[in-house]
Order: C-alpha cells, then structure tokens, then sequence
C-alpha cells in the first residue's frame, strides 16, 4: 500500500471535500477517511437530492456539514475543491447538468458511480480534472478493492489525494480506463461470486449434519483464512492448493468434481461476462448522456 507522502498529507487537510450523494459508498469513504484522521469533519460536507433525515443522521454521526436547501447545496459545490459524485448511474447525467454552472476551474472531481466515463464526464462538465474509480461493497467495513483511473488533466497530488481516500477504505490500484470493465468483473461484483460459493459451502455443510450456525462459521474462518494465506504468504493460489492436496486425498476428490463441471472455465466465462455487461452499462450511459 502507498504511504501518501506529508506533503500530500498536509495538502488534503487543506481540502474542501463535497461528497455529493450521500448513500451507503459516501459513508464508506467519509467514515474511512475520518477514521485514518486524513482530514477533518469540518472540511467534509455531504448533499443529497431530497433525503433530509439521512443528512441529519450523517451529520450526527460524523460532524460534518450538511445542507438541506437547495442554494445552500449549491454553495457547497461551489465552494468545494474535491466532488466526489455518489449517486447512482440513472442520476448522474442530472447531477453533471445541476454541477456544470457552478464548477469552479481546478476542482477535482472524483466519480465512484458505476460506468460512467471519463468521456461521459468531460462530456458534460467541459475539460476537467476526473479520477474514476471502482471500488466494492468491502468499503463499508474498510476492506474495499478499489481500481481507480485519471483524466489528462489530473496532476500527481490530485491522484495522490484520490488514492489515499480509497486506501482510507482498503486497497486502492490505477489502472488505465479501457481495464475498468474487468475491474467491475473482478472486484467490483467479486464479493458476490464468493457469497455465492459459501451458500453452497453451507448448504452442503448443513446437508451433511452440522447445524447452520457451525456451518456458517466454519465457512466464514475458512474463506477469510484463505484470503489470509495468499495475502500474507505471497504464494500464488495454485501453489497454495497444490501444497493443501494429496493425490487421492479428500481435497483431491473435491477438485476432481470441480474439474469434471468445470468451475474455473465458469468463473473466467462469469467474470468476463460482467465485464461485457458492464461495458454494455458504460456505452448505455454514454448513450443518455449524448
Ligand atoms: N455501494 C457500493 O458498494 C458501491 C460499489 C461500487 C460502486 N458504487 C457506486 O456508487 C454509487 C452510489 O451507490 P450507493 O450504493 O451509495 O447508492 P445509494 O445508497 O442509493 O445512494 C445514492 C445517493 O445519491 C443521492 N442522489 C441521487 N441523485 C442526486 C442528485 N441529483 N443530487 C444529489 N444527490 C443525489 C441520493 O439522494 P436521495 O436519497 O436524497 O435521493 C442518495 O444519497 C453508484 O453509482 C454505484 O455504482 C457503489
């Protein structure tokens, strides 16, 4: 992970954060954030469209500033170095219509919203300094995978600061906009993929005897314990099984059932088939916002 650096860290105390939209990934980050002491509740404000009770139940929570009238919400904007945009992706093309007028030149807008462009953000808002990121649901319990992306115009603080307020949430990597399909494929729907394998797991568990209580710890302390042994180890997955399985051993005899339906050809065709769709959803927005 990068250490971001003090200049980069006195840099981001300075900021003005607006965090526009304000569900369950503008809480993640804003909690994240505040919780490695990278800034202040003070330089954070959060909006939203029209939810009052859940502004007020943030600004409870985290002191930071909220504003419920619309011309307040707009100063907020104006007034903002950084904008993260959190809305859904149906909201994001009215959000940049409500944001252009009121965007000061040198803000930095970071995006977290699920297939929309750089292009499709440029589009709207003229030439801009945009990071677009993709990070997962882990971010809510500061374990997110996030992959982020930078327009031409983002300079090396300005990507700095993007990469410490998702390292605030977990693990951040750049990578070039083309690769964020297979990003959304990969980490972005991951933690679906094996919620699912460990359904199966439990269920099995639960079909052979144990009571569902053990089935589901055992299963949670197993899958975590994995995770654990290729992070800490730094050994390559495959290495990792080939050490845990003996020819004709239990482990072995699972494998081969795996191997006979084809479960690692089903994951790489499911992974790239979330990417399609998600470039399917990018070119959808593109589309509406042309
Ligand atoms: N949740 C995740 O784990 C995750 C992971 C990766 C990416 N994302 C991306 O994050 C984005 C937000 O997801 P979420 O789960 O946090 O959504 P969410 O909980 O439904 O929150 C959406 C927020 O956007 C606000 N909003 C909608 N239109 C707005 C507008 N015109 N101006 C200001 N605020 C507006 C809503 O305000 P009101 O309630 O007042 O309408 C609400 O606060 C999505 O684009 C998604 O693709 C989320």
């Amino acid at each position: 992970m990068n250490e971001i650096k003090t200049q980069e860290k006195d840099t981001f105390r300075s900021l003005h954060f607006s965090i526009f939209g304000a569900g369950s990934i503008a809480e993640a980050i804003v909690r994240g954030v505040l919780a490695k002491q990278l800034t202040e509740p003070s330089q954070i404000s959060m909006i939203n469209r029209s939810n009052n009770e859940r502004l007020l139940q943030l600004q409870r929570k985290y002191g930071v500033t909220i504003e419920l009238s619309s011309e307040g919400k707009q100063q907020l904007l104006q007034e903002a170095d950084v904008i993260v945009l959190c809305m859904k992706p149906k909201d994001a093309a009215g959000a940049l219509h409500e944001l252009k007028p009121l965007l000061r030149s040198g803000t930095l807008i970071i995006s977290v919203i699920a297939g929309l462009s750089l292009h499709a953000i440029e589009h709207i808002l003229g030439p801009v300094a945009a990071v677009r990121t993709m990070p997962n649901t882990s971010s809510t319990i500061g374990l997110g995978a996030t992959a982020i992306c930078c327009s031409d115009a983002v300079n090396d603080t300005q990507r700095a600061i993007a990469m410490a307020m998702f390292e605030a949430v977990g693990i951040a990597v750049e990578v070039e906009e083309q690769h964020m399909n297979i990003v959304t494929g990969l980490s972005g729907s991951g933690p679906a993929y094996l919620y699912y394998v460990m359904e199966a797991m439990i269920q099995a568990a639960v079909d052979g005897g144990l009571t569902k209580e053990d089935a589901r710890d055992l299963t949670v302390q197993t899958v975590l314990g994995a995770a654990e042994m290729v992070r800490l180890t730094q050994e390559e997955p495959a290495e990792l099984r080939r050490k845990v399985t003996s020819p004709g051993g239990t482990t072995q005899a699972a494998i081969d059932v795996m191997n006979t339906h084809h479960v690692g050809r089903t994951i790489v065709s499911a992974v790239h088939r979330a990417a399609e769709r998600s470039q399917e959803m990018e070119h959808q927005i593109g589309r509406e916002i042309e």
